[in-house]
């Protein structure tokens, strides 16, 4: 499987109905086991970008599609949000078998997969919690699991970590590597925070801002499992460096509009 995205753009209408072109000309692969991490600053159309390759909106102008699968296959996507995605009224276990049962799995087969990825994303004792009862890197656990459950194609994962705090967020970046390695799943994973793009991905790609364009597409040549080791801090600085020099202006521009603005 791989996820093609060729020549896509996005407009919206603002609130004064004029034409906001927020993505323009994007291409960009994701291939079989790889993980790509989108960064830019904020409004530069991340979320957008990944909701039209969810099918949840319609570019304005390009296409998205899979190939490289049997054509009988339709393709699934497993999507993680920020904090918010859960229902507040399903306890853990029932959240994660809302996709499932949305699919019309047989209770049996539900039962199984849910205990299979409960289990693996360390749940297990939880499965009765209501999410209110869960600290915050539980409740991302909950989400990664009920992505994971449907056995998507394509992972899409929309800044999950930004609301935890750095500690949470360290071990949870910790605990998605080692997953990783357990899925190999193909992703595409939006984050602010480069260290954490750098920490993660096969190839991170930098968005420019206003209209949202690709300006750079960097492979990081560390293996991942290795990338917290001391021998690859001075690499992974290396990295954070060439990317944040790159995005540094854009993220400036952005500051003095929202100074200006507000
Ligand atoms: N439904 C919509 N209608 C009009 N404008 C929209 C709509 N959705 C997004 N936008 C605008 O498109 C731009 C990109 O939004 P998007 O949410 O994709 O950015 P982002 O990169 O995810 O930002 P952040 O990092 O803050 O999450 C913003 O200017 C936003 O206001
Ligand atoms: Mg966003």
């Amino acid at each position: 499987m791989k996820l093609v995205i060729e020549g896509v753009s996005k407009n919206f209408a603002n609130a004064h109905g004029q034409k906001l072109t927020v993505l323009e000309d994007i291409n960009l692969t994701v291939a079989e086991e790889e993980f790509v991490a989108l960064v830019g600053p904020s409004g530069c159309g991340k979320s957008t970008l990944l909701n039209l390759t969810a099918g949840l909106l319609e570019p304005s102008g390009g296409s998205i599609y899979f190939t490289e699968m049997e054509t009988s296959h339709v393709p699934a996507v497993g999507i993680v949000f920020q904090e918010t995605g859960l229902f507040p009224w399903r306890s853990v276990y029932d959240n994660i078998a809302f996709g499932l049962e949305a699919a019309g799995i047989p209770t049996n087969e539900q039962k199984e997969r849910i205990s299979h990825y409960i289990e693996m994303v360390g749940l297990s004792g939880f499965e009765k919690a209501f999410p209110h009862q869960l600290s915050g890197g539980m409740r991302q656990r909950v989400g990664i699991a009920r992505a994971l459950v449907i056995n998507p194609d394509l992972l899409l994962m929309d800044e999950p970590f930004s609301a935890l705090d750095a500690q949470t967020r360290t071990i949870m970046q910790e605990e998605l590597v080692a997953l990783w390695e357990k899925t190999r799943l193909s992703t595409l994973y939006v984050t602010h925070n480069i260290q954490e793009a750098v920490l993660l991905a096969d190839r991170v790609v930098l968005l420019s801002r206003r209209p949202g364009r690709i300006s750079k597409i960097l492979t990081i040549d560390i293996p991942r499992p290795e990338r917290e080791n001391a021998e690859h801090a001075q690499a992974i600085d290396e990295y954070v460096r060439i990317i944040w020099e790159h995005i540094s202006q854009d993220a400036r521009a952005a500051l003095l509009e929202v100074e200006t603005n507000g």
